[in-house]
């Protein structure tokens, strides 16, 4: 298993990488995480060094802040229906390029930013590549707190088990930017057809998203420990 610091090589390597897939002029989805905080970085030299030209939409208030550290101008997505690429890290990519996201409780606000990308790049270290979904990393769901009682019991019946994701140095719950609770669930028996999951998450009343992308990402770009590859999705 690799060391942390390890890790943060192979993310600090691919998030460079992937600024190199910016063009001048570009509108830019910025997403959210460790990964993508160097993607800011670069773009920011970028934009200081080579005097490169763009306008970033960010995933979350972390990432403005970064964005706002490193001097990348940036447009509300309230204001944007489009954009020429974006690019986010992952929890868990499958070899079809599906991913789980919100790990960092942003998947609501970054599967819009990744919808109405021309292109969607995850970016990510090799420990994120896994066979299948939903085996290893909790999926996390973004769910109004009215509801909660609610979808926790929808949830079980689906065969999951959901937890409230807690803040780490406050008390309580995390509480996402657009003021829901984020459910980890995990599940004993792996879903089979995660298509068909996410369909059935989200019917249920109070659910706002999910953190399955599937089929919205055409290229990943994934740090080993030599190398930076760029993966497309299988068959
Ligand atoms: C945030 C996310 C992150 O992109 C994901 O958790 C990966 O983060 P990191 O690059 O820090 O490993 O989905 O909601």
């Amino acid at each position: 298993m690799k060391s942390v610091s390890s890790n943060k090589e192979l993310k600090q390597k691919v998030g460079r990488r992937a600024a190199e897939f910016v063009k001048d002029g570009m509108k830019i989805g910025i997403g959210t995480g460790s990964t993508v905080a160097f993607f800011i970085e670069e773009l920011g030299r970028r934009v200081k060094e080579e005097g490169l030209s763009i306008q970033g939409v960010t995933t979350s208030l972390g990432s403005s802040l970064l964005c706002l550290k490193y001097g990348i101008p940036l447009m509300e997505s309230m204001h944007c229906s489009h954009l020429d690429l974006a690019v986010d890290g992952a929890d868990e990519i499958d070899p079809y390029l599906n991913a789980i996201k919100g790990g960092g409780a942003a998947h609501t606000i970054e599967k819009i930013i990744a919808s109405m990308a021309d292109e969607f790049i995850l970016i990510a270290d090799e420990t994120k590549l896994v066979p299948a979904l939903c085996r290893k990393f909790p999926l996390p769901i973004e769910v109004i707190p009215a509801s909660l009682s609610y979808v926790e019991k929808r949830i079980r019946e689906l065969g999951g088990t959901p937890e409230i994701r807690n803040a780490v140095r406050k008390d309580g719950p995390v509480i996402s930017e657009n003021g829901n609770f984020i459910l980890d669930v995990t599940f004993s028996t792996p879903p089979e057809d995660v298509e068909l999951l996410d369909r059935q998450l989200q019917n249920i009343p109070g659910i706002v998203e999910t953190g399955l992308f599937l089929g919205i990402a055409k290229k990943a770009l994934i740090g080993y420990e030599d190398s930076v590859e760029i993966l497309l999705p299988k068959g």
